[in-house]
């Protein structure tokens, strides 16, 4: 229902009748007005006069009808712990794969390596549910699938030089614009399902707390709509969702690859190892070529580039 009063309404610059509306809706005009009371309580600014309603303005919030197509596979809560969680619950409960998990902010964002996420209100959070054809060998695949979808949406919406470094963070001018977390659960040779979790620093500012972060808000010297954003990222990655490992995402993934042919850290839990990162193999590992010349391929950890 509020989907098609918003049709309406968007397809008039003018006032739309009570009547109208309760016609093409086949309701009463009772029923209407509750409707366009809820609309305003969300955040729609709708004018009410004894001719009719005019919308206003809209939200910049990707409520579930504001993203047309995919309305059943949208969850969008103001507040949440972390999307993981809920993407996981519904996973597990057998949603469909593109299902997407938003908040517009959470209270226990998660980061890899065990660290938080911070997720002030302003930032775009969100976990998408996938069930890819492949072999949870490749899994990893997808990440880079989806990393590559948000460095492209980012570059021709805003004309902005993301780069990614590898595995999945989006840097600009050497600071952090995006992180990419994901969750895998399979059984035996079969991915059940595979969440992958993304937050952007879009009109928030994490850089007080984060020095080395920084958010299109600061980029762009003005404010950018996350439901566009949203909207676009989606679009670009769905065609990867079945099969990331289609469509030569690697290559062209290396192409936006700020990490290849430079000197890094990585850090994973166990280690600490120094090299020259020459490529990214099948599987997602960066390859490294040591002091000694030999080469190491590591499939999991924090890079740092020296
Ligand atoms: C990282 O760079 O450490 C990964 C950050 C991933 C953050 C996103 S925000 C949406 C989703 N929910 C979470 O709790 N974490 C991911």
């Amino acid at each position: 229902m509020k989907s098609h009063i918003l049709t309406l309404l968007k397809s008039q610059e003018d006032v739309v009748s009570g009547e109208i509306l309760s016609d093409a809706l086949k309701t009463s005009r009772v029923s209407i007005w509750k409707h366009i009371r809820k609309l305003q309580d969300l955040g729609y600014q709708i004018d009410s006069s004894a001719k009719g309603y005019r919308l206003i303005n809209s939200p910049d919030i990707p409520y579930p009808w504001e993203m047309i197509g995919r309305e059943d596979r949208i969850h969008y809560y103001p507040e949440m712990s972390s999307t993981m969680d809920t993407a996981c619950e519904l996973a597990r409960k057998g949603c469909p794969s593109m299902t997407v998990v938003i908040a517009g902010r959470q209270l226990n964002g998660r980061g890899r390596m065990d660290r938080k996420w911070l997720s002030d209100i302003g930032g775009l959070y969100f976990t998408m549910v996938l069930r890819p054809a492949i072999s949870p060998a490749l899994s990893a695949m997808v990440n880079f699938a989806a990393s590559l979808s948000l460095v492209r949406t980012i570059r021709d919406l805003y004309d902005i030089k993301a780069q990614i470094r590898w595995p999945n963070d989006l840097l600009v001018n050497g600071k952090k614009l995006s992180g990419m977390l994901s969750e895998i659960e399979a059984s035996g040779d079969i991915i059940t399902h595979i969440n992958i979790g993304i937050g952007v620093n879009v009109n928030n500012d994490p850089s007080k707390r984060e020095p080395n972060a920084t958010s299109l808000k600061f980029l762009r010297g003005q404010e950018t709509s996350i439901k566009q954003l949203l909207t676009r990222f989606l679009e670009m990655f769905e065609p990867f969702s079945q099969n990331p490992t289609d469509h030569g995402v690697l290559k062209q993934w290396k192409k936006y690859a700020v990490t290849l042919g430079r000197d890094v850290k990585i850090t994973t839990i166990h280690e600490e190892i120094e090299g020259r990162a020459v490529d990214v193999g099948e599987h997602g590992e960066l390859i490294l070529k040591l002091a000694d010349g030999s080469t190491k391929s590591v499939i999991y950890g924090d890079c740092f580039h020296q």
